[in-house]
């Protein structure tokens, strides 16, 4: 370590330092990640000082400990994913892409806790005119937030390190950060590790909220990664697609609450307007009796949500046929192909194959195993699923069909939003009755004669396209 001036080359993604460049890290495989970083970085401050002399006072664990009040937004869908309100002295990671609407859900969430609560507001990338502009658009021109443009931590820190200088603190974002100490760039792990940790500490010693905003790379990472989720109490994201007006924000980890948890907004003109009922939203715009659509009743962290799944099949000009998926995991697609083969006699090999989740929702439950092998096989044979039918399930290796959790709530959402049947896995309880009519799969070759069987009335052309994508 002690060549190049004292400096090390630390990998941006997982945060591993090596004494040499290197195209690829050698801790977690990233290729291109690894940026100098002088070496006296925030490791070499003094750990103990004269607090090293005190002995630790032990607690039992049996006690009384009043859990102070959340401070809830009256913002529903971020109260939620928050676990009911934001735990005072804790600190949030809000992450996602540039321009998904960070700032402005935090300008909105400041607004409203403003109307309780002292709230701080402190911008590293845009000035207070630009703030102003945004909260005027948004009607929130009036709400007593306080702001400030600045991006030096020692400054931020000073006027935080008072009691109770505030209650809510936003920084926006932890990569325009900088602690003067240390040589590297803002935006580098050194940086953002340093910065968040004299924030954190100032957090939980006055007892603030503190709301980081991070920027997530191209990589799908915040800068800065690993380090900052392990620093923090909890970590939402931010996602939705670019070109869709639904926003998502999820919670992956949280201290305080449930993870998994989501939250639904729908960007306007006048800033992130709540959605009450997503699985509506979501099917809006779904066009019925189509090949290739399933609607995939699925949980997102305590509720249910309906999605469309849509699935393409067109002949390949390439050598190696085209894999595209939007808004779910392309090794559980590879893998669903795969059992659609081996267990049911497809033939995708010739076939590129496209995977959407409509609406811009991302799915990781494997209960949509079901619901994508529906659309898929639907898509094959250019037959649509039964009209107005809701399918989960979770597929193995072997082409069973696996039952998943919460059936129940599952089949109530569907029957609330209209659905007539649901295409289920062999259930070996019987469930509470919905008034939904289930077909249960005990394997995907049951869903497949499902499909295959003839509608009442028609024939012809369905069988000629089935024969072009098995021929
Ligand atoms: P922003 O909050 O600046 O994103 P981030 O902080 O995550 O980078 O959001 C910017 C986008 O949101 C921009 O493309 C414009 C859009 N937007 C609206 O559509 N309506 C609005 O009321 C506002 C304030 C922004
Ligand atoms: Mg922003």
């Amino acid at each position: 370590m002690a060549r190049g001036g004292g400096s090390v080359f630390v990998c941006q993604s997982c945060g591993a330092a090596h004494p040499k460049w290197g195209g690829r890290c050698e801790a977690c495989g990233a290729w291109n990640t690894l940026v100098e970083e002088a070496v006296s970085d925030g490791s070499a401050r003094p750990a103990l000082g004269r607090a090293g002399k005190r002995k630790l006072s032990l607690a039992p664990l049996a006690g009384e400990t009043q859990s102070p009040p959340r401070r809830a937004t009256a913002i529903s869908e971020f109260d939620r994913v928050t676990g009911g309100g934001l735990v005072p002295g804790s600190a949030l990671l809000i992450g996602g892409d540039p321009g998904i609407g960070k700032s402005t859900l935090l300008l909105q969430v400041a607004a409203a806790l403003a109307q309780t609560h002292a709230v701080i507001y402190i911008s590293g990338e845009e000035a207070i005119d630009q703030l102003r502009l945004r909260a005027e658009r948004l009607g929130l021109r009036d709400a007593p937030v306080q702001l400030a443009a600045a991006t030096a931590v020692a400054e931020i820190g000073t006027t935080l390190d008072a009691p109770r200088s505030a209650d809510i603190v936003i920084v926006d974002s932890v990569q325009t950060l900088f602690v003067e100490e240390l040589d590297s760039a803002p935006g580098t792990v050194a940086q953002v590790r340093a910065a968040s940790q004299v924030l954190i500490r100032l957090a939980k010693r006055h007892g603030f909220v503190l709301l980081l905003v991070g920027h997530v790379t191209k990589e799908g990472m915040i800068a800065g990664p690993k380090v900052l989720e392990h620093m923090v109490d909890t970590v939402l994201y931010f996602e939705g697609e670019r070109g869709h007006q639904f926003r998502i924000l999820r919670s992956v980890k949280n201290r305080f609450g449930p993870a998994d948890e989501i939250g639904v907004f729908e960007m306007s003109d006048a800033g992130l307007r709540e959605v009450a009922n997503p699985s509506a939203l979501f099917l809006a715009e779904r066009e019925r009796d189509v090949a290739g659509s399933a609607v995939f009743a699925g949980i997102e962290g305590s509720r249910p949500v309906l999605v469309e799944i849509q699935a393409l099949i067109a002949p390949t000009a390439f050598a190696a046929p085209r894999r595209a998926v939007v808004g779910w995991d392309s090794a559980r697609l590879a893998m669903i192909l795969a059992v659609l083969e081996a267990r049911c006699g497809m033939a995708f090999g010739t076939c590129d194959v496209f995977l959407n989740v409509a609406g811009g929702l991302r799915i990781a439950e494997p209960a949509a195993d079901l619901a994508v092998a529906a659309a898929l096989a639907s898509a094959a044979l250019a037959r649509p699923l039964p009209a107005d039918t809701v399918v989960f399930g979770e597929i193995g290796l072997a082409g069973e069909v696996r039952a998943v959790a919460r059936t129940d709530a599952r089949l109530k959402e569907a029957a609330k939003l209209g659905f007539g049947a649901a295409i289920v896995p062999a259930r070996r309880q019987k469930t509470a009755p919905t008034g939904l009519p289930l077909t249960e799969v005990a394997r995907v070759a049951d869903l497949l004669a499902l499909l295959r069987r003839p509608p009442p009335g028609a024939r012809g052309a369905a069988g000629d396209k089935r024969r072009a994508v098995h021929g």
